[in-house]
């Protein structure tokens, strides 16, 4: 098992290949097999048009976040590492809707208020979250989403414990991290009244999805 600790430590800022990022998921077709399309469909998902304020967490290089602002849509993009949003910084122009933030625990801790989203999305980074947080992000981000927003998700998960395992014992290439269980995260959106929809990419990449319940009418 990965240490918690050890995890929590593990910084992108520290790695190399971290500067080349946008160019090594190019040439990954195991990890970031169909990585466009998982974009795409996270971003449909986000519905992002003029009007619309999109988080997106984990935003890395910025590449979901370009799409969503490409349509028209105002987007904060909330990430650890100085190195990983100084790439997405080159992206944008002053007059692109996005703010970059700098942030210690993007997941955990989302300096922004209460019901101020009308999507949140987040690309290849949930994994980075130890399944015991995992709770405790999914309340944080369900909390600055506005009543009848969309949460939408891209990333390395698995319907159960069993699969995880099995992908690990299959696949040379795939690491052990926090990946997702759809089964253990359904409880969490169901207390939050929220179903948990999904759509498997890969093996071992699924989009997820949830609607916030709209506000009781007065
Ligand atoms: C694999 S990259 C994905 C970047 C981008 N979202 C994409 O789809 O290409 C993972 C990103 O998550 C960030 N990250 C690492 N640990 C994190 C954490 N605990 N919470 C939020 N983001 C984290 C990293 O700095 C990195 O930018």
């Amino acid at each position: 098992m990965i240490e918690e600790d050890k995890e929590m430590r593990w910084r992108f800022d520290d790695y190399d290949w971290v500067d080349r990022y946008d160019e090594e998921v190019a040439a990954d077709s195991e990890l970031y097999a169909r990585y466009d399309e998982v974009l795409e469909a996270v971003a449909d998902l986000a519905a992002p048009a003029p009007g619309r304020r999109i988080l997106d967490i984990g935003a890395g290089t910025g590449t979901l976040a370009a799409i969503c602002a490409g349509r028209g849509a105002e987007v904060v993009g909330l990430d650890s590492s100085e190195r990983m949003l100084a790439q997405a910084r080159a992206k944008f122009g002053h007059d692109d809707p996005v703010q970059l933030l700098l942030v210690p625990d993007p997941f955990l801790d989302i300096p922004c208020p209460d019901g101020s989203f009308d999507a949140v999305v987040s690309t290849y980074a949930f994994h980075h979250v130890p399944h015991q947080k995992k709770p405790g992000a999914v309340r944080e981000m369900v909390r600055v989403l506005r009543p009848g927003g969309v949460w939408a998700l891209g990333d390395l998960a698995f319907e159960n414990a069993q699969e995880e395992a099995r992908a690990l014992g299959r696949f040379n290439w795939l690491e052990e991290e926090h990946f997702a269980r759809i089964d253990e995260l359904r409880p969490v959106f169901a207390d939050a009244a929220m179903s948990l929809n999904t759509k498997q990419f890969t093996p071992v990449t699924w989009v997820l999805w949830a609607s916030k319940p709209p506000a009781a009418a007065e």
